[in-house]
Parts: structure tokens; sequence; C-alpha cells
């Protein structure tokens, strides 16, 4: 717990459609296929579309490699798990991914790579990496990394949907701000 008494939950209600492995969505005529993918966050999925895998915060692009696994919910040998479901798709698959936070050797914004391109060259998880190998290299870099300055704030509002809370008694809405540790 982060946000004490009225903490941050959601039943799901508030969204219009929760989806789990092996749904499919239509979009127009287009199937969306859903894979679990948690790790990063518990609900992570990533879309299936036409050849295509929108793998959300799992992989990265192969030279800055996979997304932190510290937050709340998040796991290492979770994440590690999810991205060998990606993996496995055939080699051609066109891969995007979530963020670009670019590289020490590369300047400019890529967004899209493959599944044999990560299986090749992923700094953090090429074929051959462990599990254990990717869980203690990931958990070493995630203890160096600070929270996201937008993470509070974010939390309560994507739970909700993307709606703010409820106004309180003076008629204000409120987003909580822990200062000390419980
Ligand atoms: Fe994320």
């Amino acid at each position: 717990k982060v946000f004490g008494a009225g903490d941050v939950t959601s039943d799901g209600a508030v969204f219009d459609r929760l989806v789990q492995e092996g749904d499919t969505l239509m979009l127009g005529e287009t199937p969306i296929g859903v894979l679990h993918t948690p790790g990063h966050t518990p609900a992570c999925v990533t879309y299936l579309i036409d050849g295509a895998a929108y793998v959300g915060d799992t992989l990265f692009m192969p030279d800055y490699g996979t997304a932190r696994a510290d937050f709340p919910g998040g796991d290492a040998a979770t994440l590690y798990r999810s991205i060998q479901k990606i993996l496995a798709l055939p080699p051609e698959t066109r891969i995007f991914v979530g963020h670009d936070y670019l590289t020490d050797a590369r300047d400019t914004h890529a967004w899209e790579t493959t599944v044999a391109a990560q299986r090749a060259q992923n700094i953090h998880l090429r074929d051959g990496v462990t599990e254990a190998e990717f869980v203690a290299r990931r958990e070493a870099r995630d203890a160096t990394l600070p929270p996201p300055v937008l993470i509070l704030p974010s939390l309560q509002v994507n739970i909700r949907a993307g709606d703010l809370p409820p106004p309180e008694a003076d008629g204000r809405v409120y987003l909580r701000l822990p200062v000390t540790e419980a």
C-alpha cells in the first residue's frame, strides 16, 4: 500500500472491456490477438495484429533491452517468461515497442524490430541468456533507476481508466501524495 486509507484499487468495472490471454478483439475486419505478458506490471498485454506484435513495456529495442520490473506487482522472472512467449512467435514477426529511451550509441528514435532481431541481439535476453542471468541483471539495473517523476499521479488516474478521482467533501478533486514511509 502506497496511498493509505482509500488506497487506489479497481475492480475493473470502469474499463469498457478487460481481456485475457487468447481473447480476440475485432477492429473492423481485423482480428487482434491477446497475449498476457506481465512482469513490468501485472496487467501488461501484447496485441497481435496481422503478423505484428505490439509488445507494450516488455522488450524494447534490442540495443536497449527490456522494461524495468520493479513497479508494484512487477517481477523480473515473470517478465522473462512473458518475453519468451513473444520470442516464440515466428522469427519474421514485426515487433513494435512501447518506448524508446535511446542509448549512448544511438540518438534517433526507433520503434520497430523483429523477433529474429531480438533473439539475436537483445542485450538483456538474446538467445542463450538464462532466466537466472536475466533476473540478476534486471534486478541490479532496477535498483539504480529512480521512480518515474509522474508515477504517483499516473497510477491514480490509470487505475480509473483515465478518469480523475471523485471530488472530496469540499468539491475539489485531489490526487494523493505520500511523503513518509508507513
Ligand atoms: Fe510502463
